[in-house]
């Protein structure tokens, strides 16, 4: 059912790569509410991707973008607004990638100058999107940025390995960023703290199908699917979040703060 939650709002939505992307889904679910935007990968996902279906359906043009790249940065702002015809309320960072973890490089063996691309890749182009933002004036009054963070950024889940420091720093970014373009322009900057979900980023991390099993015992609701996901972060675009920044927001079905579940007590006495 839909609500018209984004009648009139124009947007930009980083990271669809199949039907199995959580920006696939919120790119569906602003469509369905009244949201126009564009869309945008890293030019190789372009090729690799389904990203023109999903395009085709939402009626989006698509800007590639390779988001470490501030001049790619530059022109998707400038390209959306001309396209969309005026500023932008919403946009979506759900972009991630940890080169030692692609490479099956252990945790004591990092090699550093992969390292410094993941971070690049996955937490530093969310403060040059901010960035280019407020340089090119973009963003409305009352925007919302949202980036997709995992709970690694907390606490240790060994494969995961340096998308933990990644994690970390994306969500101080939305904290810090929050506070300045809160204050220079009432935009609001928030992570949201998905569950584990089938995805080709997250299938890559080693183990995934424990952490998610795991996930799932746990959390008293069970994992949140990326439907899940898309309805919550379309609420954040939503004027009905407003007074909503500077916070990591755990959609997680309630696995971070639960302690044990009936479930994993049971297979362990
Ligand atoms: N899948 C999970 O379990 C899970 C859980 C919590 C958070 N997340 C986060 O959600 C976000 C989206 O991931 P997903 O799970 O939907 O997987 P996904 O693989 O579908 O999306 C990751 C996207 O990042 C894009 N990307 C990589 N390098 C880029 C670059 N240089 N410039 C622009 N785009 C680039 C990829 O092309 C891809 O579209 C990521 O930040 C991920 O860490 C995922």
């Amino acid at each position: 059912m839909a609500y018209n939650l984004l009648a009139g709002k124009r947007g930009i939505i980083t990271g669809a790569l199949d039907e199995n992307s959580i920006a696939w889904q919120i790119a569906l679910k602003a469509k369905e509410e009244g949201a126009t935007f564009t869309l945008t990968n890293a030019p190789v996902a372009m090729r690799m991707g389904k990203i023109k279906e999903l395009a085709e359906f939402c009626n989006a043009e698509i800007i590639p973008a390779d988001a470490t790249k501030l001049e790619d940065i530059e022109n998707l702002y400038t390209k959306s607004m001309e396209v969309l015809g005026g500023k932008i309320d919403f946009v979506l960072h759900s972009i991630g990638m940890s080169v030692n973890i692609r490479k099956k490089n252990e945790y004591g063996n990092l090699n550093y100058d992969w390292l410094m691309q993941s971070l690049d890749i996955s937490a530093v182009s969310f403060h040059k999107m901010l960035q280019v933002a407020e340089k090119l004036d973009a963003l409305n009054e009352h925007a919302s940025v949202v980036a997709l963070s995992y709970i690694a950024a907390q606490r240790t889940f060994g494969t995961y390995g340096d998308m933990a420091q990644a994690k970390a720093m994306l969500e101080s970014i939305a904290r810090s960023y929050g506070e300045r373009y809160g204050r220079l322009k009432k935009v609001r900057v928030n992570t949201v703290s998905q569950s584990p979900t089938k995805t080709t980023a997250g299938s890559g991390i080693a183990g995934f199908d424990g952490f998610y099993a795991y996930a799932e015992a746990l959390s008293p609701l069970g994992n949140a699917t990326a439907e899940d996901c898309a309805n919550y972060v379309v609420s954040l675009f939503s004027d009905l979040t407003r007074m909503v920044t500077m916070q990591n927001l755990y959609h997680d079905g309630g696995f971070s703060t639960n302690g044990i579940s009936d479930e994993i007590m049971n297979k362990l006495v």
